[in-house]
């Protein structure tokens, strides 16, 4: 395959993955460009071609780095733009982009600031070569290879219409949650089948994933419902984000990357459960909306999200925990809505408000949600 070499070194020998498809292998020889000459080293900014030890396939455009330094895998993330666009930017819109050797399409989720340069003259700066500068959020239709040193360009047709820094602050790598390591592995077929098992239940196994932010009321709303599910005959179960906490997840904190590993591991066995007959009704705040993409893949079917929809200032204001007093002091790092994002969910199955609703009206509401979508047949 050939390239630049954008920076660092590589040498023959080394250990390479390429992102985002993941997969590793050990260079075999490099040959400089245009004067095709073996080299055992090659820099920054010099354009080679190298062979590799193992046959793998990999897709044009990805990215080679040292396996022990790679960049992080995302859709979604921050970027500084300046945009030079003749309307203005507005959220929601769609772009082609073009990040290194990459171009996928983009979609501007949430604009988070923006300064005038206009106004900036007034302060005593003399040109700058557009006429807005921004913070967004983009979230793009394939996943990127990234790291806080990319630049991106943003393209409408034929018109550059804007062109940045990438800022991956705040959202999960997800290259752990995407790769799977083992090999030599074969699934065995189950002899006892969801049909089946869905007949002893009496109703459908199936997943009902909340999601929002802390405060908004996942736990109080999920054991009541609970309580009232297993009463009329339901095989109901709870899977709680504080309590997985202190077990299964016990070795994960609030960093984006820890998140996304708790989401991964409370979305395969809400799975598993909902596989064996059960209704799982998890409370988790599952913050970024690609684990909850992913959470629903794994249960396959019957997967229902449920956005408990009560807003930042409501939460803040019943803070049950007191931790938006302490995220606010400073003294709780990455609390969600404070001081990292929350990705509200785009389309639900359902949603609660909890800042209209009462506790008994969102459980009644709840209950006639599942008792339609998931009839019980015996009585
Ligand atoms: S998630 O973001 O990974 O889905 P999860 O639902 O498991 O979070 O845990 C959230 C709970 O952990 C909150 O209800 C709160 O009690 C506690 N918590 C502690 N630190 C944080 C934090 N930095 N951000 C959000 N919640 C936190």
């Amino acid at each position: 395959m050939a390239g630049r070499v954008d920076a660092g070194e590589i040498s023959v020998g080394d250990k390479i993955v390429f992102s985002p498809s993941n997969r590793e292998a050990v260079v075999n020889s490099i040959e400089s460009w245009p004067a095709e000459n073996e080299i055992s080293q090659a820099s920054s900014g010099d354009a080679v071609g190298i062979t590799l030890k193992e046959q793998i396939f990999v897709e044009r455009g990805e990215v080679i780095s040292h396996s022990t330094d790679p960049p992080i895998e995302t859709n979604v993330f921050r970027a500084r733009v300046f945009w030079l666009g003749s309307n203005p930017l507005k959220g929601g819109s769609h772009f082609r982009l073009r990040c290194n050797t990459a171009e996928c399409g983009v979609e501007v989720e949430v604009i988070e600031s923006a300064i005038d340069v206009s106004e900036m003259d007034k302060i005593g700066i003399e040109q700058v070569p557009c006429d807005c500068v921004g913070d967004i959020v983009l979230r793009t239709d394939k996943m990127l290879a990234l790291d806080s040193s990319c630049r991106i360009v943003m393209v409408d047709g034929a018109d550059i219409v804007a062109g940045g820094l990438v800022d991956t602050d705040g959202y999960p790598d997800q290259r752990q949650v995407l790769t799977q390591k083992a090999t030599n592995i074969t699934a065995v077929e189950h002899g006892v089948s969801r049909k089946v098992r869905a007949q002893r239940s009496g109703h459908a196994g199936g997943v009902l994933w909340m999601t929002g932010l802390s405060g908004s009321g996942k736990s109080t709303l999920s054991v009541e419902l609970e309580r009232q599910l297993f009463a009329r005959g339901y095989h109901v179960v709870v899977l709680d984000g504080d309590n997985l906490r202190y077990g299964l997840n016990a070795n994960l904190g609030f960093s984006p990357e820890d998140r996304s590993e708790n989401i991964r591991r409370a979305g395969e066995v809400a799975a598993l459960f909902a596989e064996t007959g059960f209704i799982v009704v998890t409370a988790f705040i599952s913050p970024y909306r690609e684990d909850r993409a992913r959470a629903r893949a794994a249960a396959k079917e019957n997967f229902h999200e449920i956005y408990i929809s009560a807003d930042l200032q409501v939460c803040e204001e019943r803070d049950p925990k007191g931790l938006y007093v302490k995220a606010r002091a400073g003294e709780i790092s990455d609390f969600t809505g404070v001081s990292a994002p929350y990705e509200p969910p785009e389309k639900t199955e359902f949603e609660v408000d909890t800042g209209k609703l009462s506790v008994e009206d969102s459980v009644e509401a709840l209950v006639n949600y599942v008792s339609v979508r998931f009839p019980l047949t015996k009585s």
